[in-house]
C-alpha cells in the first residue's frame, strides 16, 4: 500500500487535498500553517489510507503528539499510551462491523483468517499505532520547517522559481538540514560496538541515534549547516537506516513537495508574520519544529 508506484497514484488527491486546505486560508490576513496546513494534510492523508472515522482523527492527534513530547512524565505518557490502545481499540471494533477500503479493514481480515496466519491482537494494534502516528507530526514538521526556511531565506525560493531546483530539492535539502526526527530514542547495544575514534559502545549501553547530527557531518557535506536546495548531494538520514527505514517516505516526499508547491503558487508573496529567531521550538527531543507558524498571505497593503 505504501510502495512508490501506488504512492505516486495518490497524487491527485494529495493535490485536491491541499486544494481545499487553501480555499479555506483567508487571503490578507495572518494565519498560522503548521495548524491549518502542515498539520491537516498528513492526517488527513493517513486518517483515509488506515480508515479513520474524522470524529476519531483529533483523539489520534493529540495522544500521537503527546508520544514526541518528551517534557511528559514515565505516569503522563503511560496515561497516554493507555488512551491510545484505546482509541485503537476502537478503531478495530469500528472496522470490524462496517469494513472499509482501507489499510485497518485488510489488517483485520488478515487478523481474521483461520489458516494460522492470522495476526494476533497486538500484531494487529501496534503496527496500527506504528502507521498512524508516523504519518502525522512528522510529515507536519518537514512542511513546518520547508515553509519557515523558503520564508527566511529569497535565495532559496528564487532558486526554484527561476529553474535551478526542484520542489524534490527542497524537500531533500529540508530533511538533511532540519529532519523531522532530530534523535530516535532509544536503542541498546546487544553486543560491544567499537567506534572508528577508539571508543567503544558496551553491550546493553543505551543509545540515542542523532540523526540532525548525521546530517550535518562536515566530512559528508560541505558547508553542511547551510541549506542549499541547489546542493549536488543531499544525502540524509532523516528516514532512518537499513532495515527499518521509513515504510512511508515516498508518501511524506510526495505530501511536503505538493503542499509547499501549492502554496507558493497561490500565495506567491507569503510573508512570516515574526522574526524567525522569534519562533518557539517544540519543547521535544525527538520533534523537530515549531509551536506555530504565522504566516502574512499577502503583504499588507504599505500605508
Ligand atoms: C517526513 C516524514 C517522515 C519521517 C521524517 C519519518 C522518519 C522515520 C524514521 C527515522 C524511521 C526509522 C525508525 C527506526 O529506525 O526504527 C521511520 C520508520 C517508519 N515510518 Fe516513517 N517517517 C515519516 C513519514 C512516515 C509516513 C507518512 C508513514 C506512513 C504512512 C511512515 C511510516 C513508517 C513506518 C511504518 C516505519 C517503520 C518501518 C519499520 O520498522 O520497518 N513514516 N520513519
Amino acid at each position: 500500500a505504501l510502495s512508490a508506484r501506488r504512492t505516486a497514484a495518490l497524487q491527485a488527491d494529495i493535490e485536491a487535498l491541499v486544494d481545499g486546505l487553501l480555499d479555506a486560508l483567508p487571503p490578507g490576513e495572518t494565519v498560522d500553517l503548521r495548524e491549518h496546513l502542515a498539520y491537516p494534510l498528513p492526517i488527513a492523508v493517513i486518517g483515509k489510507l488506515m480508515g479513520v472515522p474524522a470524529d476519531q482523527r483529533t483523539a489520534f492527534r493529540t495522544g500521537v503528539d503527546n508520544v514526541f513530547a518528551t517534557h511528559l512524565s514515565a505516569e503522563e505518557q503511560a496515561v497516554n499510551t493507555t488512551a491510545l490502545y484505546g482509541l485503537l481499540d476502537a478503531l478495530i471494533e469500528t472496522k470490524r462491523t462496517e469494513p472499509g477500503e482501507d489499510m485497518t479493514s485488510l489488517l483485520i481480515a488478515t487478523r481474521d483468517e483461520e489458516d494460522g496466519s492470522a495476526l494476533s491482537h497486538a500484531e494487529l494494534r501496534d503496527p496500527l499505532l506504528l502507521m498512524i502516528s508516523a504519518g502525522y507530526e512528522t510529515t507536519v514538521n518537514v512542511i513546518d520547517q520547508a515553509i519557515t526556511t523558503l520564508l527566511t531565506d529569497p535565495q532559496q525560493l528564487a532558486h526554484i522559481r527561476e529553474g535551478r531546483c526542484t520542489w524534490q530539492d527542497v524537500v531533500e535539502e529540508t530533511l538533511r538540514h532540519q529532519p523531522a526526527v532530530k534523535h530516535l530514542p532509544l536503542r541498546y547495544a546487544r553486543t560491544d560496538i567499537p567506534l572508528p575514534d577508539g571508543q567503544t559502545i558496551k553491550a546493553g549501553e543505551a543509545i540515542l541515534a542523532s540523526y540532525a547530527a548525521a546530517n550535518r557531518h562536515p566530512d559528508w557535506h560541505k558547508d553542511a549547516d547551510r541549506f542549499d536546495a541547489t546542493r549536488p548531494s543531499k544525502e540524509h538520514l532523516a528516514f532512518g537506516h537499513g532495515v527499518h527505514f521509513c515504510l512511508g517516505a515516498p508518501l511524506a516526499r510526495l505530501e511536503v513537495a505538493t503542499a509547499l508547491r501549492l502554496l507558493f503558487e497561490r500565495f506567491p508573496d507569503a510573508q512570516l508574520a515574526t522574526e524567525r529567531t522569534a519562533l518557539k521550538r517544540l519543547p521535544s527531543l525527538i520533534s523537530n519544529g515549531h509551536a506555530s507558524v504565522s504566516v502574512r498571505l499577502r503583504p499588507m497593503p504599505s500605508h
